[in-house]
């Protein structure tokens, strides 16, 4: 499979493709050849056959992201940048989510965890891990992760690890099973839509031995530059979610 490539317009529009050879990239501003863009250095300026410009460039894990085809909601770069920090996660780690949907955090995670890491991600969907496998493969991250479709209900496989992240409408009915999965002082961590969840999860979350818990929400202002009014972007993203953290405890008489 050939390497991913960000070709960005003059609109600013951005796509994600893998330069494959007798390939053709399509705009609706014209068309230009993978063979033309194979081996040039990135930041190269090149140009459609009918003359439109285009920077062709590394992308980044946010453009990676971004770009992803999608079958389900995804964790948005700004939350799921958050979620590395509070999760602490480093290459090593071992970590499982739940569930996989499109792979957009689990994308981020196995960026993360390589090169000795690893991630283990479950979703009852099946259609769901295929898409997602198939992203991380676009991409050379797949080797880091361990697809299961399975329902964490049934139970978590792995045990002492390193942290945890929920992203399923329910996660305060899997605390037992995110307890036992993780090591003592494990993290934990979750992203909900609505207040009323987020008041579940923290009663729950206090019932069943997890301590630091934490509930925050971020916002990011995007600023336009490509224009000569400095000022925030006109269509700002609403509320993506509320993101919870806790720390798995020890029960007293472990
Ligand atoms: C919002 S999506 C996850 C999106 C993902 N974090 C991303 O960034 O692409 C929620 C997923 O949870 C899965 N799910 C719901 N309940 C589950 C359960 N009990 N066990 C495993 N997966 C579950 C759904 O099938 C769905 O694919």
């Amino acid at each position: 499979m050939g390497a991913p490539a960000l070709l960005m317009g003059r609109d600013r529009k951005t796509s994600v493709i893998r330069l494959e050879p007798g390939a053709q990239f399509h705009t609706h501003r014209g068309t230009i050849a993978h063979d033309d863009l194979i081996g040039l250095r990135w930041g190269t300026r090149v140009s459609t056959h009918l003359g439109h410009p285009l920077m062709l460039l590394r992308p980044s894990t946010d453009d990676i992201v971004r770009n992803l085809e999608r079958s389900t909601q995804i964790i948005y770069p700004k939350d799921a940048g958050y979620i590395l920090m509070k999760l602490s996660i480093a290459p090593g780690c071992r970590v499982v989510e739940a569930g996989t949907g499109s792979g957009g955090l689990t994308l981020v995670l196995a960026n993360a965890v390589r090169p000795t890491g690893r991630v283990t991600s479950y979703d009852i969907r099946s259609d769901r891990q295929e898409l997602a496998r198939s992203n991380l493969e676009e991409v050379g991250l797949a080797d880091w992760v361990t697809f299961k479709n399975c329902d964490i209900a049934d139970g978590i496989e792995e045990c002492e690890l390193n942290a945890m992240f929920l992203d399923l409408p329910n996660p305060w009915d899997y605390l037992f099973q995110a307890h036992s999965a993780l090591a003592g002082g494990g993290f934990f961590g979750s992203i909900l839509p609505t207040a009323n969840q987020v008041i579940n999860l923290v009663a729950a979350l206090e019932t069943a031995d997890f301590g630091l818990v934490e509930v925050e929400e971020l916002m990011l202002r995007p600023y336009q530059t490509a224009s000569a009014r400095s000022r925030p972007k006109d269509r700002l993203k609403p509320h993506t979610g509320y993101l919870v953290f806790a720390r798995r405890l020890i029960p007293s008489g472990e």
